[in-house]
């Protein structure tokens, strides 16, 4: 028997790409690959990349770069580069980077096997298509055996929104929605293999509209028919557009209690003039009265969202606007970014922040985030939680989980096992977690 190929896999971005990722290993898996973890033990090195701000991109190319030593002394090892900025800019890539020898975007990765032929008989394969067929009913059955008790599930992708400053419409493509049954399937498969948490994901998840029994299924219809699947406890989805938050999505919040109280709603900015600018066809307002209906739902929720700063033609005052949504909204979490300039996108032709005024409004939007979400970890202590026990701590008998909330919780519980669900009562609030005891098995 011949030793099995070793593919070593480094994923940038978001949670779709750590999905593709699993399945472009399951992909390979069929050619003889197994996963490693070491780059200098590889036959193939796959970077499945992100293209949503500069530096992501620029990340590509130095991590490439590392990788002319590993080559000249392994020359049949094969270099390929997926994901977004391989869709974006694959065929630069390969005039760029002699030592890529494979491009595949986000929606050709089922090809890999013909592709990873092609690159060992020493040809260059490039592949960028937005093929008709579905990659992943072209991959069912190859999931392996799961690792741990939590699991991602890609129900839609791309994005037909055009926000003003995003590539991943260019890059993942038009908005498709997976058909449901598909998706139960795949779910219930997930369930047998001892995953107990699902977190549904899409670009725009809260969009998906999935041919199923009697029509389109809207996101909460999904839900309600995962809630029905014995083991699995615990659904989760990201991310959302303030647009699509549909009225059963809503009520679904405060009804299906596998549903989990915490919501990724990205609003980017708190002023009305960038909001449009952006192409984001809801107003702060619109945003703020949204978030009172899904807390009047789902009172004790976790909100969390995404901010860019510094997009073109922001003055103080408009920043002033996104800092004074942020005092309204009060997050349990949430992301900023600094605008980064996407070529080809239209926001990247308009008159430019000076970067030093990024810089200081990053800040000074980070310092609040960080004190709401400071106080809302904080105010965790005394409550009492559910918490999905995920892998073992670093001191004996320590296990680590993550509460109904979304937060990293520990525990000192010898016996709790990795998968089970407990409640807790939380004692302490540390630097990046909590600390908690175990009340009694949920
Ligand atoms: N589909 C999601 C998020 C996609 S990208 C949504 O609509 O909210 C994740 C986040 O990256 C975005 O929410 C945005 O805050 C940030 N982002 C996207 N493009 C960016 C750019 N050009 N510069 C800075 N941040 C950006
Ligand atoms: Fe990008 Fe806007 Fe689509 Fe989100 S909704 S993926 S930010 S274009
Ligand atoms: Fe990045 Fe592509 Fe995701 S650009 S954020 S990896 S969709």
């Amino acid at each position: 028997m011949t030793a099995p190929k070793k593919l070593f896999v480094k994923t940038y971005g978001c949670q779709m790409n750590v999905y593709d990722s699993e399945r472009m290993a399951e992909a390979l898996g069929g050619q003889g690959y197994v996963t490693t973890d070491r780059a200098d033990d590889a036959d193939m090195i796959l970077l499945n990349t992100c293209h949503i701000r500069e530096k992501a991109a620029e990340k590509v190319y130095s991590e490439l770069g590392r990788f002319k030593g590993l080559k000249e002394e392994k020359p049949d090892l094969k270099i390929g580069v997926a994901g977004c900025v391989a869709q974006a800019e694959g065929a630069e890539i390969m005039r760029r980077q002699p030592l890529v020898d494979l491009v595949v975007g986000p929606q050709s990765y089922h090809r890999l096997p013909e592709l990873e032929a092609k690159a060992r008989s020493g040809e260059k394969a490039l592949d960028t298509d937005f093929p008709e067929e579905d990659k992943f009913e072209k991959l069912k059955g190859k999931r392996k055996a799961q690792r741990g008790p939590t699991a991602f599930l890609t129900v839609q992708e791309g994005c037909d929104k055009f926000c003003a400053f995003c590539v991943v419409p260019y890059t993942r493509g038009a908005e498709v929605s997976r058909p449901a049954d598909r998706i139960l399937d795949e779910a219930r498969d997930l369930v047998e293999r001892g995953v107990r948490e699902i977190t549904l994901l899409g670009q725009n998840v809260n969009a998906y509209h999935g041919a199923g029994d009697g029509g389109d299924w809207s996101l909460a219809r999904l839900i309600w028919a995962l809630d029905k699947i014995d083991g699995l406890e615990r659904i989760r989805f990201t991310t959302s557009h303030p647009n699509d938050m549909g009225d059963d999505l809503i009520a679904a919040h405060g009804e299906c209690s596998k549903l989990m109280p915490y919501l990724h709603l990205p609003v980017q900015a708190g002023s009305d003039k960038i909001l449009k600018r952006m192409n984001r066809s809801h107003t702060a307002e619109s945003y703020l009265r949204l978030i009172e209906r899904i807390r009047a739902a789902r009172p004790d929720i976790l909100m969390s969202g995404d901010f860019i700063v510094g997009f073109p033609e922001e003055t103080e005052e408009d920043f002033q606007a996104t800092m004074a949504l942020i005092e309204e909204v009060n997050y349990g979490y949430a992301y900023s970014f600094k605008y980064s300039t996407r070529p080809g996108t239209p926001a990247a032709e308009r008159a430019q922040v000076p970067e030093d005024e990024k810089d200081d409004r990053l800040q000074r939007l980070q310092a609040l985030i960080t004190r709401q979400q400071r106080a809302c970890q904080d105010g965790m202590v005394g409550r009492e939680v559910g918490v999905l026990f995920e892998k073992p701590g670093r001191f004996a008998g320590q296990m680590v989980g993550k509460s109904d909330y979304l937060h990293a919780v520990h525990v000192t519980a010898p016996d709790v096992a990795v998968g089970e669900i407990h409640r807790v009562r939380i004692v302490d609030s540390g630097a990046n977690s909590l600390a908690g005891e175990v009340i009694a098995p949920v």
